[in-house]
């Protein structure tokens, strides 16, 4: 284990027969669809899981990606997510499947929805790796969520504090001494 975790969350194993199911959740949810879905990846949380999950996936998908923003360097979200870099592919009339690595306090799916529905999608389904209810800001919800976790702060498998720790396999918590010494 790393050594600024405090401990192992969910391991890779875990994960993987996770990811798994929503694949499977997935595969039903599209098999009557006559297009591919529009595949988006929230970067840069998401590219483990976004990678992951398609890949199991027996729907053909288009993939896109979309670099928001929130955080900065804390561990705080600003409430204002910012559009980084934006998607290649237009939205309108397409079934958008949007891949998030963690709902925290909604701001980010919020916006992201607003912004995708209002391109036009056809239908617009959210999966997210994490869920983390009880820091909730806005009444979002997503359509799939593999885990529900406490509220603790979490890196790993994609996820950051400070744009590290994105490649550990496996999702850990971060020792407080890490994010409270600044
Ligand atoms: P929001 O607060 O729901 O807008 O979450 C926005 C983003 O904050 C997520 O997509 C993650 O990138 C990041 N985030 C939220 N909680 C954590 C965490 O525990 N560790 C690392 N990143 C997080
Ligand atoms: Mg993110």
């Amino acid at each position: 284990m790393n050594k600024d975790l405090e401990r192992i969350m969910l391991t890779e194993d875990q994960i993987r027969a996770r990811v798994k199911e929503a694949a499977a959740w997935l595969d039903e949810k599209y098999k009557n669809c006559t297009e591919p879905p529009l595949a988006v990846s929230v970067l840069k949380g998401s590219v483990m899981f976004f990678c992951d999950l398609v890949r199991e996936m027996k729907t053909l998908v288009q993939m896109d990606f979309m670099t928001m923003s929130s955080y900065g360097h804390s561990s705080e979200s600003s409430g204002m997510p910012k559009i980084v870099m934006d998607l290649a592919a237009p939205v309108a009339g397409r079934d958008v499947l949007l891949v998030e690595d963690i709902v925290d306090s909604g701001h980010t799916l919020v916006k992201m929805r607003e912004l995708l529905q209002g391109r036009g999608a056809k239908s617009f389904t959210v999966i997210t790796l994490l869920d983390k209810p009880a820091r909730r800001q806005v009444e979002v919800k997503a359509d799939y969520s593999c885990f529900e976790i406490e509220n603790e702060f979490i890196v790993g498998y994609g996820l950051d504090y400070a744009q590290r720790y994105r490649n550990l396999p496996y999702i850990g918590v971060l020792k407080h001494e890490i994010y409270e010494k600044k």
